[in-house]
């Protein structure tokens, strides 16, 4: 309204063009636009794992899909699901059976305008693009405490923290068997923004000296418009197993 009032009063004599201060913008950015208005409206059921019955297969505090322990394929992130959101958050004929998003409470138009235009954006990649980040982010940072251990577990606890509050989604890679008994390197902990804690099975691993490295993503384009890398990897030191 305040937008309205303004190209009325000045717009004939100023010439402004006909796009107000309160529109949403037309290519919104994950990072910037994007993610707050699902961290706002949507996460607290979409997250992992999911709450309030929310359907499992997808997740709303991640761009890309996220690798999780419990499970070999990824669960897909907002990118792949933006058509699905843009559908979801409005009465639509299309789907009259099926409850708006977020359930029993309707956004404002500003928020629906971001989630509709990032919709729009889905190209043949079947994604929506990521986009330009915040000029001046600062990285996700990781503290990962070994809280205690036994001969079959060991117990991390981890703080995942990040200076402009994004949400960050990412995994703990380490020594784990697959499902053909071998040792290889893969998802042990799933990290979210905040404090939790994991157990890590330690059953048929060898003795040795294990390395403990982590990805993090807090919405950034860490690689450039083309890369698909859009993540920090950090180092944790070593697993020591004697
Ligand atoms: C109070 C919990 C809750 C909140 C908040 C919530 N949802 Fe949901 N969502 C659900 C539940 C439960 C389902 C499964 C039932 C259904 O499809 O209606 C679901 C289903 C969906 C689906 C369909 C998934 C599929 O695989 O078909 C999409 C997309 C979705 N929600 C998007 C959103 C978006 C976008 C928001 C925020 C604007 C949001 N939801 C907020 C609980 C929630």
């Amino acid at each position: 309204m305040r937008a309205l009032a303004l190209i009325t009063t000045l717009g004939t004599t100023l010439g402004l063009a006909a796009c107000g201060l309160d529109d949403p913008p037309v290519q919104p950015s994950w990072q910037v636009d994007v993610m707050p208005v699902l961290a706002a409206n949507c996460v607290r059921c979409h997250t992992y794992p999911t709450l309030g019955f929310a359907a499992p297969g997808l997740r709303l505090d991640s761009y890309d899909p996220v690798e999780v322990v419990e499970f070999d394929a990824p669960i897909d992130g907002a990118a792949h699901n933006a058509t699905l959101i843009a559908q979801r958050i409005q009465y639509s004929k299309y789907r009259p059976g099926l409850t708006v998003m977020p359930p029993g409470r309707e956004m404002g138009d500003y928020e629906i305008g971001v989630l509709r235009n990032w919709g729009g954006l889905v190209d043949g990649s079947m994604m929506a693009p990521r986009g330009p980040g915040r000029a001046d982010n600062r990285a996700p940072e990781l503290t990962l405490t070994e809280l205690g251990r036994d001969a079959s577990y060991v117990v991390f606890g981890y703080e995942v923290r990040d200076a402009d509050r994004d949400l960050v989604v990412g995994s703990l890679y380490g020594p784990r068997l697959d499902a053909g008994n071998r040792l290889v390197t893969d998802v042990i902990g799933d990290l979210t923004s905040g404090r939790g804690t994991f157990a890590v099975s330690l059953v048929g691993i060898a003795a040795g000296s294990y390395e403990l490295t982590a990805r993090l993503d807090d919405g950034a384009d860490v690689d450039g418009p083309e890369g698909t890398n859009d993540f920090v990897e950090l180092s944790l030191g070593m697993l020591v197993l004697p």
